[in-house]
C-alpha cells in the first residue's frame, strides 16, 4: 500500500528520507540494517580506536570484524587512535529510470549510516565512513575531508579487510593490474590467493554473495588478497603506479565504494541493482542521442585469420567489404556496422604513435561509406584501438572524436591490447581509471556512446554517464578463435561475476561454430542455439552479432537476432546453478524473450509461463538445439517450434550438451 506514493514522489526525484536523520551520542559502536531487516551491518571501534565493520545476512555472519584505514607515504596511516565525532543514521527510499538497461525503474532503497572520526591525539586528522544497508547487499566507503594542514595525500595502502566467516564456494579469476581476461576458479575460499572483483561466493548456509566496488573515479582499481596467516582474512589491494603509489589525490577524497551484494539463491544476484544504486545519478541532460542498438561487422574474419586489419591483400576493412555489411544490416533490421582495420597504424600496432585516428586506409573511403550507410538507415562504429598507447591517442582524442560526431558515428569502440603507456602504468590503476573516465566524458561532449575493451572493470558508472554503453573486461568470444578456447561453462559462470558489475561485449551470435574452413584446431565450445540464448543472457546495450555474413545468409533462425531487443523493461531469472545452467526472460513491452544455457551437460527445464498477462493469446516461437546436437560433434543444428500459448502453459526446453534454447513470445493481437 505505502510503495506507490512512494514511488510517484520519487519521480519527481524528490528523495524521501523516511524518518529524520537522527544523531546519536558519540558511541564507539552503532549498526544499520537493511530495509527488510535481514542485512546488518555494523560499525565499531576497538579500545585501541582501530574502526571495524562486520556484515550478517539472514541471522548469519558473513563478514566478521574487518579492519578499515589507510597507509600513506609521508605521512602516518589513518589507521587507528580514532574517536567518534557522531554517527547519523537516515533511511532512503526513491525510485530512478535508466536511460536503457535490464529494467525500467530502480528502486533505491537503504539505510544510510554516517561516522564521522577524529584522530585523539595529534595531528587530529579526520575522516568519516560511510555506510549503506540495502535488501540487496552493503556498500561502504571512506571520506577524507578538507581539513587544516592537509591538502594531499598519496596512499600507500587502503587496508580494509574482508574477513570471511566462512570457508566458502567461491567463483574467481586470478588477480592482475592488467587483464581480467581468464577462465575462472572455482574453489574453496582458502585456495584463493589473490583475485580480481567480482568475486562470487555460496556460502554453507545456502546464501549467496558478491565482492566488487562501485562509483570508481579518480582512484585505483582493487584486488582482493588473502593474508598470508588466515586463509579467509582478505584485504583490498590496490593496483599501484609505478612508482608504488596506488592513489595520488588532493582532499576531500571519496572512495569508490566497496559492495558486498547479499542474495538468497544465485538468481537473485543478477536481480540486484546495489552497484547502480551507488552511482550518483544521470549527468547527460539530453539523452536522445543514446540509443542502445545491436551491430555486426567486420571482426571475427580478423580473429580466424579469414582478413588483417593492416592493409594487405586480405584486408577486412575495404570500402567493398563494409558495403556488403551495410547492405545486409540494413536488409536485416541490425541498427549499426563496426569496421576495425579501418584506419591507418596497424603495421605498427603496440609502438608508441603507432596509429592515426583520422586518416582511413586507402582502400576505405569513409565519407562515401558513411553516405552509404545513411541512405540505407545503417550506422557506423568507429574503432579506435590504442595497442596501449594512451598518450598518443589522448593527443588525437577531441579531433577523433569531433570527425566521428561530424560524420553521424554514434559509437566508438577504443580499445588497449598492449602493454599501458607511459611504461608501468596498469590498465587498472588511477591513471588509467581518469583516462577511461575521460574518454567517456569527451564522447559524451561529442555525442558518442563508448564500448570500452581492456577496460577497467564497470562498476556502474553508466548511471552518471549512460553514453558509457558496454565493455569487455572478461574473457570474450575472441579467445574461441584463437586461443583453447572457452568451456561451455564459462558463459554460464559470467552472469553471475563479471555481469554482476555492467554490460559485457561479449560479442555472441557465431553460428559456424567450427569455423574449420579457416581453422582446424579452434571452435567455440557451443551450439548456435546457446549462441542466440547468449543474445539474451550476457546482457550489453550495444550486442553484437558477430560472425562472418555468409554465416547469417539464409538462415530462418538469424530471426531471433532480428528481433530480440538491447533495452528491457523486466528482467526474470527463471533457474539459476553457477556454473552449470541459468535462464533469463526479459520483457519488453508486452514481448518476452528467453535465453538457457548450459554446460557440458544436456538438460531439459520445464517452465511454467506465468509470468504472461491473463486472458491474453501469445505465439512462442522456440530456437532449439536440434535433437542430435551437441556441442563437439553437431553444434550447428537449430529446430524452430512455434506455437500459441496463455499464462497456464508450461515451457519445455531441451538444451544439447553445450547447448541452450532461445525464446520468443509476442502477444497476438485480436482483430
Ligand atoms: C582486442 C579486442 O577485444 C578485440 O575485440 C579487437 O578486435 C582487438 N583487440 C583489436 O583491436
Ligand atoms: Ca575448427
Amino acid at each position: 500500500m505505502l510503495k506507490k506514493p512512494f514511488i510517484l514522489m520519487a519521480l519527481f526525484s524528490v528523495e524521501l528520507i523516511i524518518f529524520l536523520a537522527q544523531a546519536c551520542t558519540p558511541d564507539t559502536a552503532a549498526d544499520i540494517m537493511s530495509p527488510d531487516a535481514r542485512v546488518v551491518l555494523g560499525f565499531s571501534l576497538n579500545s585501541d580506536g582501530v574502526p571495524h565493520y562486520a556484515v550478517t545476512f539472514a541471522d548469519q555472519e558473513f563478514i566478521r570484524p574487518s579492519i578499515l584505514g589507510f597507509s600513506f607515504r609521508d605521512a602516518p596511516a589513518l589507521s587507528g587512535n580514532f574517536k567518534v565525532l557522531n554517527i547519523t543514521k537516515q533511511r532512503k527510499s526513491s525510485v530512478w529510470l535508466p536511460v536503457w538497461g535490464q529494467i525500467d525503474s530502480v528502486e533505491n532503497d537503504y539505510t544510510e549510516m554516517l561516522v564521522n572520526l577524529q584522530e585523539r591525539e595529534k595531528p587530529f586528522r579526520r575522516m568519516s565512513l560511510e555506510f549503506r544497508a540495502y535488501d540487496d547487499g552493503v556498500g561502504f566507503r571512506y571520506i577524507i575531508p578538507e581539513q587544516e594542514n592537509l591538502s594531499h595525500l598519496e596512499i600507500t595502502a587502503e587496508n580494509t579487510q574482508f574477513n570471511f566467516a566462512h570457508n566458502d564456494s567461491v567463483w574467481w579469476t586470478e588477480a592482475d593490474f592488467d587483464s581480467y581476461e581468464k577462465l575462472y576458479n572455482h574453489t574453496s575460499l582458502s585456495k584463493m590467493i589473490a583475485a580480481n572483483t567480482p568475486v562470487t561466493m555460496q556460502t554453507p548456509f545456502g546464501f549467496f554473495a558478491s565482492i566488487h566496488e562501485a562509483d570508481l573515479q579518480n582512484y585505483a582499481g582493487m584486488t582482493l588478497k588473502q593474508s598470508d596467516t588466515d586463509s579467509l582474512l582478505f584485504t583490498t589491494e590496490l593496483v599501484p603506479w609505478p612508482d608504488g603509489v596506488k592513489v595520488k589525490a588532493d582532499l576531500p577524497i571519496t572512495t569508490p565504494w566497496r559492495t558486498i551484494q547479499l542474495a538468497p539463491n544465485a538468481g537473485a544476484l543478477i536481480h540486484s541493482h546495489l552497484i547502480e544504486n551507488l552511482n550518483r545519478p544521470n549527468k547527460i541532460a539530453d539523452v536522445g542521442w543514446i540509443k542502445p542498438m545491436k551491430y555486426v561487422g567486420i571482426w571475427w574474419g580478423m580473429h580466424i585469420d579469414k582478413y588483417t586489419w593492416s592493409q594487405g591483400p586480405k584486408h577486412g576493412a575495404t570500402t567493398q567489404n563494409t558495403k556488403a555489411y551495410i547492405d545486409f544490416a540494413s536488409e536485416h533490421n541490425i541498427p549499426a556496422v563496426l569496421v576495425e582495420g579501418w584506419n591507418e597504424g596497424w603495421e605498427n600496432w603496440g609502438k608508441a604513435d603507432a596509429y592515426n585516428f583520422t586518416q582511413p586506409y586507402s582502400d576505405y573511403d569513409l565519407p562515401s561509406l558513411v553516405k552509404y550507410a545513411d541512405k540505407k538507415g545503417v550506422k557506423l562504429i568507429a574503432h579506435t584501438e590504442t595497442g596501449g598507447d594512451v598518450p598518443g591517442f589522448e593527443r588525437q582524442l577531441e579531433a577523433a572524436f569531433s570527425l566521428y560526431e561530424s560524420l553521424g558515428i554514434p559509437a566508438v569502440k577504443t580499445g588497449y591490447a598492449g602493454a599501458i603507456l607511459p611504461a608501468g602504468q596498469h590498465h587498472h590503476g588511477q591513471w588509467m581509471v581518469n583516462h577511461y573516465q575521460k574518454v567517456v566524458e569527451t564522447a559524451a561532449k561529442y555525442h558518442l556512446m563508448i564500448d570500452a575493451h581492456e577496460p577497467i572493470a564497470p562498476t556502474g558508472l553508466y548511471r552518471t554517464w549512460p553514453n558509457m554503453m558496454t565493455r569487455e573486461g572478461a574473457r570474450g568470444q575472441e579467445y574461441n578463435a584463437w586461443s583453447e578456447g572457452n568451456p561451455p561453462d564459462h558463459t554460464t559462470i559470467l552472469p553471475f561475476t563479471r555481469c554482476l558489475a555492467g554490460p559485457l561485449d561479449y560479442t555472441p551470435g557465431i553460428f559456424d561454430i567450427k569455423f574449420d574452413r579457416y581453422k582446424k584446431e579452434n571452435d567455440v565450445h557451443s551450439t548456435r542455439a546457446k549462441e542466440l540464448a547468449l543474445m539474451v543472457v550476457l546482457y550489453s546495450p550495444l550486442q553484437m552479432a558477430a560472425d562472418l555474413l555468409e554465416n547469417y545468409e539464409n538462415r530462418p533462425e538469424f530471426a531471433f537476432i532480428e528481433h530480440v531487443p538491447t533495452t528491457f523493461d523486466e528482467t526474470l531469472v527463471l533457474n539459476a546453478k553457477i556454473g552449470d545452467y541459468v535462464t533469463i526472460a526479459r520483457r519488453k513491452g508486452d514481448s518476452w524473450y528467453i535465453g538457457s544455457i548450459t554446460d557440458e551437460q544436456a538438460r531439459t527445464f520445464h517452465f511454467p509461463l506465468d509470468f504472461l498477462k491473463p486472458g491474453q493469446k501469445y505465439q512462442l516461437a522456440v530456437y532449439a538445439d536440434d535433437p542430435k546436437a551437441d556441442y563437439e560433434r553437431k553444434p550447428d543444428p537449430v529446430v524452430i517450434l512455434k506455437h500459441d500459448v496463455t499464462q497456464g502453459s508450461v515451457l519445455e526446453l531441451n538444451l544439447a550438451a553445450g547447448g541452450g534454447a532461445a525464446v520468443e513470445i509476442h502477444p497476438v493481437v485480436m482483430r
